[in-house]
This record gives structure tokens, C-alpha cells and sequence, in this order.
């Protein structure tokens, strides 16, 4: 017996091997690392992804092939190569990857951003574009004000009493705040005094981390299904988060009036609204829970992680920090900054994009997989490859920046850096359909933090900028000390 285990299991291992060597052969214009049979490349590829792939673009150049796992995958920093795979020919590239940490998290495939049926992504993400128009967010956008004069209030508290600040703590409390307001009209966020709150603060944090985990059962098939029955035994978490959603949504559709359909308290109401008329009570709430977990998880990592970045960037490169303060000072002395300032902040405006350009925060976006085989630009792009536009490579890479390494705002006022389409939103249809409202709310937010105090490295010493990547690339906890601007 023992004889045939041990055949067969040799066996499979030659099968897999050969099944990978023949889709290299069949797309051989593209370099790549040799492989393992059943885990290909994942052999080097587990912490630090982006830097492991950015790595490989020294030897294999601006497009390669590596496998994770059995997921055949193309990596391209090269960026009118990405925009023909996912502005031309989106249609083909639509779909984000159909693994198991991913069905997890999207009930089978259900929400709006890891949806697989090409059909009903179309539906409930005009939905959502609805939902997301500053029209519908009137409410959201004048709280917005309130939150950051909270903030501030309690940032000035680090500053009276030279106590050291943990940017960490404070970039997420701002933006689960304004999460809050916006998906739910809920006023002062959570409240970590109160259970409810608590519980769903470590729930979020631990489904934030696993799916972070690189799992060597999410890229190999022969694994898959054993993490299909972790996940359907343990997933504590994620149900908690659904049952919070699930309070929510009868909250408001039990107060919800006509009068919300044309001025809805938040977004909530705007999908009762949109999508109400069409649905019993029961499938309208399953539908409206399974699109707002996944935006709600990824609006909020991705935000928070900007926000705190620009402390660490502000601490670190304090004359850049001067320029930028000195430019608000000037347009806005005896008020707050408004989204009507942008166009009179160049240098606020630059300091953002370039805090997004170094540590992109989701720096291989979200890969997405090929329906067909195509050819673009002579490079075979076989069915159900995976596709990862390299944000992070892109970001390191000469030919789009001088200097890619140093932290330089100024560098946006150049023509030819300005004219780089760099987008960590992603590309095409089905880039992130948040980004409008994320913008703003990193404007008005990081523009009043700046305009109000001054941050500086807690002892002295620069402040580790290298980053953490789970879910995001965050950077790692430290200390800053504060000081309220009186000039
Ligand atoms: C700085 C903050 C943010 C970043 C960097 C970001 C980035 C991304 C990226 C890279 C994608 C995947 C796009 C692709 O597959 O090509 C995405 C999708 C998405 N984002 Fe964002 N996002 C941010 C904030 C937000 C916010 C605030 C919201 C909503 C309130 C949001 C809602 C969504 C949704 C719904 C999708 C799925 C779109 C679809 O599948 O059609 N995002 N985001």
C-alpha cells in the first residue's frame, strides 16, 4: 500500500511540474525564476512580497512570470502595458482571484469587489457608484468637519502634555470614525469602552490579519480545500462582523422614511434606497451586508494606512513640513482648510501624492485573472492567469522617476513626473470605486493636521520608514512628539 501512496504522490509531483513547464514554454517570451513542483515560486516569495518581486525585476525586467503556487502569474510594472490589460482590455482581466481566503471574506464570491459574475459586479457597482456621489455623501462630507475638529482635540492633548504620540492608534481611530459616519450615521465612532464596539474592533483587526497571511493552501489546489473547511468551521470574526452589519441594516430599515431615498443619512440608506424597490426584506438585507463587508474592510485599512504614513513622513523631512504648513498658513490663517483649497495648495497636494508614490499602500493592487487567452504586445496572457500590476515596482522604477528613492514632493511641480498616470486606486472599470471620496478625505484631513501642528521624531532619531506589509503596507508603531502651531 505504503508502495502505491508513495508512487502516486512521486507521480503527482512530475505531473505538476511538467503542467508548469509546459504553460512556461507556451509563453516563453517571459522570464521568470525556475520553480518547485506544487509550490512554484513560493518558495521565495513570503514575507515582503513586494519587495521580493520588485527584486526579480532586476533580472527578469518590467515583465515576468512567476507561479504562485498553481497560479500561474504575470507581474508588470511597466504602465502602458497595464493600462492595455486593465483599461483595453478589461473585460477579460475583470475578475480578482478565486481564492479561498478571498471566499472567506466575500460570502462565495458575493460582495462588489471580489464578485466573479461579471453581470451582477456591473449592477452592484453602479449601485455603489450611486451611493459614493457627493451629492448622496452631503451628510457624510459635512460631519467630516466635526471628526477632524475632534481629532485635532485630541492630538492637542499629546501636545500639552509632551506625552508621546502613537500615529498608529490615532490614523485608525480617525478613519473608523469616518467609516462610521459614512456607511452607518453612527456620531464619535467606535467607542472601545463598549463591548459591542470592542468585539468588533478585534474582529476586524483579526480578519484584517489573516487575510494579510500569506497561505501557501490559498495558491495550491490540492490545499484549497482544506482551507475551504477551516474557514467554514472558524470564522468567528467574520460572522461578528456580519451580525454587526446585519443590527445595522434593521436598524435603518426599520426608521427608514421616503424621504431618504433623495437625502440619505449615509450609505446605508442609499442601497435601501437604490435597491429596495426590487427586494423582499430578507434578500435585501443579504445583499446589502454582502457589499458593504468588504468595502467597509477595505476602505478603512487602506485610508488609515496613507494618514499614517504622512506622520511618519512629516516627522522624518521637517522642511518639506515648513513648505507645506507655510503654503496653508497663507491661504487659510483664521479657519480650516476646505476641499474649494485644493486648488491653491500645490504643495499639500504634491505631499500626498508622494506619500502614495513611495509606500504605495496596496503595493501589488489586487491581482485579477485572465477569462481567456490573449496576446498583448506579443506577451501571451494564457487563461486564468493572474495578473499583478506592480504599484510598488512602479513606484521604485527609473524610468518613470528620478531619484525613486528619495522622499520629494517637488518633484510633482517637474513636467515629466506630473505627467506619470500613477494611480493607487488601480486602472480601468473596475479600479477602485471609492477614490473620490478617499481623496478628499485624505485632503481635508492631512491638510488640517498639518495646518495645526508640527511633528517631530520622539527621540531623535529618523523615524523607521521601511513599513509592514499585511493586508496593506503599514508602517511600523512608533513615537512621535506633537506641537500645536500658535504661530
Ligand atoms: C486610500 C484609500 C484607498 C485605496 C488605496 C484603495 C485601493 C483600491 C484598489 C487597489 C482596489 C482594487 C481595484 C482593482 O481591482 O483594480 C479597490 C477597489 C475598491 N475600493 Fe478602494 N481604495 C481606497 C479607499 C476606498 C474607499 C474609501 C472606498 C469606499 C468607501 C473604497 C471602495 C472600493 C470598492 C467598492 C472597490 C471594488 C471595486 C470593484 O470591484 O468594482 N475604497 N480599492
Amino acid at each position: 500500500m505504503i508502495h502505491y501512496i508513495f508512487a502516486f504522490f512521486i507521480g503527482f509531483i512530475f505531473f505538476d511540474y511538467l503542467k508548469k513547464e509546459i504553460v512556461n514554454y507556451q509563453c516563453k517570451k517571459l522570464k521568470g525564476p525556475s520553480i518547485l513542483p506544487i509550490i512554484g515560486n513560493l518558495y521565495t516569495i513570503k514575507d515582503d512580497t513586494h519587495k521580493v518581486l520588485l527584486k526579480y525585476h532586476e533580472t527578469y525586467g518590467p515583465v515576468y512570470r512567476v507561479w504562485m503556487g498553481d497560479y500561474f502569474t504575470i507581474v508588470i510594472n511597466d504602465l502602458d502595458l497595464i493600462k492595455k490589460v486593465f483599461v483595453e482590455n478589461y473585460y477579460n482581466f475583470l475578475n480578482h482571484s478565486d481564492i479561498p481566503s478571498i471566499e472567506n471574506i466575500s460570502h462565495n464570491f458575493n460582495g462588489l469587489p471580489f464578485n466573479l459574475d461579471k453581470n451582477e459586479w456591473k449592477r452592484r457597482r453602479i449601485i455603489i457608484a450611486g451611493a459614493l456621489s457627493k451629492i448622496k455623501l452631503k451628510n457624510v462630507y459635512s460631519a467630516m468637519t466635526n471628526i477632524n475638529s475632534q481629532f485635532l482635540k485630541t492630538i492637542k492633548e499629546f501636545s500639552d502634555t509632551k506625552e508621546p504620540f502613537e500615529p498608529h492608534y490615532y490614523s485608525d481611530k480617525l478613519i473608523v470614525d469616518i467609516n462610521f459616519k459614512l456607511f452607518f450615521n453612527i456620531d464619535g465612532g467606535y467607542d472601545t469602552t463598549l463591548d459591542t464596539f470592542k468585539k468588533l474592533a478585534d474582529s476586524f483587526n483579526n480578519l484584517v490579519l489573516e487575510l494579510g497571511t500569506a497561505k501557501l493552501s490559498d495558491y495550491c489546489f490540492i490545499l484549497q480545500p482544506f482551507l475551504r473547511k477551516y474557514y467554514h468551521w472558524f470564522n468567528k470574526d467574520r460572522d461578528y462582523i456580519d451580525s454587526f452589519l446585519k443590527r445595522e441594516f434593521d436598524l435603518h430599515f426599520e426608521s427608514f422614511k421616503p424621504e431618504y431615498i433623495e437625502n440619505p443619512r449615509d450609505l446605508m440608506d442609499t442601497m435601501i434606497g437604490k435597491i429596495g424597490e426590487n427586494l423582499d426584506r430578507p434578500s435585501l438585507k443579504k445583499e446589502v451586508v454582502e457589499m458593504l463587508f468588504n468595502i467597509f474592510i477595505g476602505a478603512i485599512d487602506t485610508s488609515a494606512g496613507i494618514i499614517n504614513w504622512s506622520f511618519i513622513y512629516l516627522a522624518n523631512y521637517q522642511e518639506i513640513q515648513e513648505e507645506v504648513y507655510l503654503e496653508l498658513k497663507k491661504i487659510a490663517c483664521d479657519r480650516p482648510i476646505e476641499l474649494a483649497d485644493r486648488i491653491s495648495t500645490p504643495f499639500l497636494n504634491a505631499f500626498i501624492k508622494e506619500v502614495e508614490r513611495i509606500r504605495p499602500v496596496i503595493p501589488l493592487s489586487v491581482p485579477r485573472i485572465g477569462s481567456e487567452d490573449i496576446v498583448i504586445d506579443g506577451i501571451k496572457f494564457p487563461k486564468n492567469c493572474q495578473v499583478i500590476p506592480n504599484l510598488y515596482g512602479i513606484a521604485f522604477s527609473e524610468k518613470y522617476w528620478d531619484n525613486p528613492n528619495e522622499f520629494n514632493p517637488s518633484r510633482f511641480f517637474t513636467k515629466s513626473a506630473s505627467s506619470v498616470n500613477y494611480s493607487i486606486f488601480s486602472y480601468g472599470p473596475r479600479a477602485c470605486v471609492g477614490q473620490r471620496f478617499a481623496h478628499d478625505m485624505l485632503y481635508l484631513n492631512i491638510g488640517n493636521i498639518i495646518k495645526s501642528f508640527k511633528f517631530s521624531s520622539f527621540d531623535g532619531k529618523p523615524v523607521d520608514d521601511t513599513g509592514v506589509l499585511g493586508l496593506s503596507l503599514k508602517p511600523k508603531h512608533c513615537k512621535l512628539s506633537v506641537q500645536e502651531r500658535n504661530d
